[in-house]
Order: C-alpha cells, then sequence, then structure tokens
C-alpha cells in the first residue's frame, strides 16, 4: 500500500497499526529532520503533505516500531537525568528508574564533599561500573564537575559510545574496558605507593535479569549481556560486592542498582561481604531498586 501523504493520515495509520501515538509523533518528527520538542509543530501543519523521501522513511520506522525496536534505538538518543545521550543497539538505553541511583550518587558525593574539605587537595574519584552509554558517569560529571569520575565496561563497544557522549557534552570522564574492577587491581594508585586504587564512591547498575525472566523477550532488542545474570539474576552483583571493598576508601560506599525483589538479596550479600549501614532507596514507582552499603575498611 502506497504510505499516505499528509501529516495527520499518516498518524491515523500508525494508530490503526497499532503504534502509540507519542511514538508515532516523536518517529514522524525524526523523518522530517526535526527535534523531539517540535510536537506542537505537527499539530499545526496537520494538513501539509510529506515528501517521498519522508514518507518512506516514516514507513520504515513505523515497520522496525511494529517489531517493538525501542523508539530510542530509532531516534538514536534518550534524556537522561537532563542530559541528551546518543544510544545504539550496543548499549542499554539509560532508565529512569537508575535517576535514583543518580541522585543517591549525588547525595552521598556531597556528603563526602563535605568530609574532603579537610584531606589533600586531589580530587574525589567515583567509580560507574558497567557504564554502556556513560549515563550514570556523565550525570554525575555533569553535576559534580570537580570530582574524578571513571566509567568502566567489558563492552569494547559501550565504551565507545560512551566516549562519543562525553565528547559531545564535553564531559571528561575516564573510560576503561574492564571486567568489572579487574583492570583497575593493574594501577597504580595516587594515593598510596602501591596497591589497589581506591575510590570514594562506586556505583552500578549491573545486569540483574534471571536468565529465564520471561520479560526478557519484551528487551530483546538490547544486549543481552547488559540484561542477565545467571538463575537468580545476582551473578553480577556477587561479582561488584565482592570485588568492590578493595577499591573503597574507608568510609566510602557501594550503591547498586538491582531487580525489584532483589532488595533484600543484595542487603544481605553487602552485609556478609563486611559493609555496615546498609541502605535502600526507592525508584519512581515506591519499589526499593537501589541498595548500599558503607565500607569502614583500613586501606591496606
Ligand atoms: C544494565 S546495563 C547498565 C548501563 C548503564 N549504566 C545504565 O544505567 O544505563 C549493564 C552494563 O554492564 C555491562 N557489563 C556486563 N557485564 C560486565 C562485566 N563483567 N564487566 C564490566 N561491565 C559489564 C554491560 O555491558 C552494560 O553496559
Amino acid at each position: 500500500m502506497t504510505p499516505p501523504t499528509r501529516i495527520d493520515d499518516a498518524l491515523v495509520h500508525a494508530a490503526r497499526q497499532g503504534v502509540d501515538r507519542l511514538d508515532a509523533q516523536l518517529l514522524l518528527l525524526h523523518a522530517l529532520g526535526k527535534t523531539s520538542e517540535n510536537r506542537s509543530w505537527l499539530i499545526a501543519h496537520d494538513t501539509d503533505h510529506l515528501s517521498p523521501e519522508a514518507q518512506q522513511h516514516f514507513a520504515d520506522l513505523i515497520a522496525q516500531r511494529l517489531e517493538e525496536v525501542p523508539v530510542a534505538y530509532l531516534l538514536g538518543h534518550k534524556a537522561f537525568f537532563g542530559l541528551t545521550l546518543q544510544v545504539s543497539p550496543a548499549v542499554l538505553i539509560p532508565r529512569p528508574d537508575t535517576e535514583t541511583l543518580v541522585q543517591w550518587a549525588l547525595d552521598t558525593m556531597a556528603a563526602r564533599d563535605h568530609l574532603e574539605a579537610t584531606r589533600d587537595a586531589s580530587p574525589p574519584r567515583v567509580l560507574d561500573l558497567g557504564t554502556g552509554s556513560g549515563a550514570i558517569a556523565l550525570a554525575l560529571k555533569q553535576n559534580l564537575p570537580h570530582w574524578q569520575v571513571v566509567g568502566v565496561d567489558h563492552s569494547v563497544a559501550a565504551l565507545a559510545q560512551a566516549a562519543r557522549n562525553a565528547d559531545a557534552l564535553g564531559l571528561p570522564v575516564q573510560w576503561l574496558e574492564s571486567d568489572w574492577l579487574h583492570a583497575i587491581k593493574q594501577e597504580a594508585s595516587p594515593h598510596t605507593n602501591a596497591g589497589p586504587r581506591r575510590f570514594d564512591l562506586i556505583v552500578s547498575n549491573p545486569p540483574y535479569i534471571r536468565d529465564a525472566d520471561p520479560h526478557l523477550a519484551a528487551l530483546r532488542h538490547e544486549p543481552i549481556t547488559a540484561l542477565t545474570a545467571g538463575l537468580d539474576g545476582l551473578d553480577d552483583l556477587r561479582q561488584i560486592i565482592s570485588q568492590a571493598a578493595t577499591h573503597l576508601l574507608p568510609g566510602a560506599w557501594l550503591l547498586l542498582e538491582h531487580g525489584y525483589d532483589q532488595a533484600t538479596a543484595v542487603a544481605e550479600l553487602l552485609a556478609q561481604a563486611g559493609y555496615d549501614t546498609i541502605t535502600h532507596r526507592n525508584d519512581l514507582a515506591g519499589i526499593t531498586r537501589c541498595t548500599g552499603g558503607c565500607w569502614r575498611g583500613q586501606v591496606g
């Protein structure tokens, strides 16, 4: 069938195929080379005719949306904590829920700044494990620019995407390819003569979905290694909790995002590993989706 030529007809046609109205509007603006802020333009120009190229581009986007390709991948960007991040299928699309972890990290960083006022002049350091698009690391750097921010991922493609985002936003972050904290162990510490590099804060939104979770089908366009973590979904959280203590300064926090039903298990893992003051934070829907603990151990 020939795609509709008018803007209003094109949107009605997309709706009849089952595409959400807002999604269709955003995709049509994209096909027209306009930004997502121009929705009122669409309404004011609803009887305008589309060029054959725009018709075809919109039809292609709608076909992909019907295959459940996320809108963010089709547009190539996603808003996160006030930043616009470029995304591709190499990275998980940042979720609004993760803004809870960022806000908790910023609160913790502000409290740490207060303590640091009496310490030496070297900048405090935060590590984002499993950085993906760089969402958490970049939001932290944007809000507390004097902190040194390091973002780690085992995916080279994800790190390249994170670095492009950092360049586009003008935010200097150090990117490191590593299987969780393994590569960090090899770096010399600027604070001590030898030994592991230590941080004032470590944050992570790691994979935490169970391998057999039925919801995975709906996430099939996102990288599976960003999503699943073994039979109980805790494999990566276990590794991070056991490895992080070696890289935290005394009094520093490890803050973790996890699944809606994993708060108790994550708290137990933190307690077993020797963290204290174990605390939870709820996401925007009031569900406990972040858990953290303070490391009181001595620098080895
Ligand atoms: C749930 S995604 C989070 C992405 C991003 N931090 C966010 O919040 O949008 C998990 C990330 O962890 C990375 N990852 C998975 N296993 C890893 C490992 N063993 N070492 C380092 N990164 C890993 C994935 O590549 C992915 O980017």
